[in-house]
């Protein structure tokens, strides 16, 4: 676990429905921001930057939707890639065979926090 005061509070995990997302910008320090979301599906919570590999634009239809309409996939809005939900890999799209940027996540007493030093997959039971 990283040091849990250079973590970055998201909200509470029962904000985000299962299954559900939410998107989030966190700012880091200098003029950066970092623009994230959260996915949670089947009991498991998982966080990728919110830039699609295709471009690197934005992926919700909406704020806070990113999922499908039948909440299986994560959707990119611009050209339709879909990604699984539990480890951001693109199965059908133009990004085919790469991958959403996942961040480490932590929960503590019910609340969602991102990692201060992003990296590696890292996937929560709720
Ligand atoms: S920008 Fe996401 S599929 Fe093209």
């Amino acid at each position: 676990m990283s040091d849990p005061t250079q973590s970055r509070a998201l909200c509470a995990v029962d904000d985000i429905d299962d299954p559900g997302t939410r998107g989030f910008e966190v700012a880091l320090d200098g003029q950066q921001v970092l623009r994230l979301f959260v996915v949670r599906k089947s009991g498991t919570l998982a966080a990728y930057r919110n830039n699609c590999p295709h471009t690197g634009a934005p992926l919700e239809w909406l704020p806070h939707q990113f999922f499908d309409l039948e909440q299986s996939f994560i959707q990119c809005a611009i050209h339709g890639a879909l990604f699984r939900p539990e480890d951001g890999y693109c199965v059908r799209g133009p990004c085919v065979g790469r991958s959403l940027e996942p961040l480490e996540l932590e929960v503590r007493d019910g609340r969602l926090y991102l990692a201060a030093a992003p990296g590696g997959a890292r996937r929560s039971p709720v």
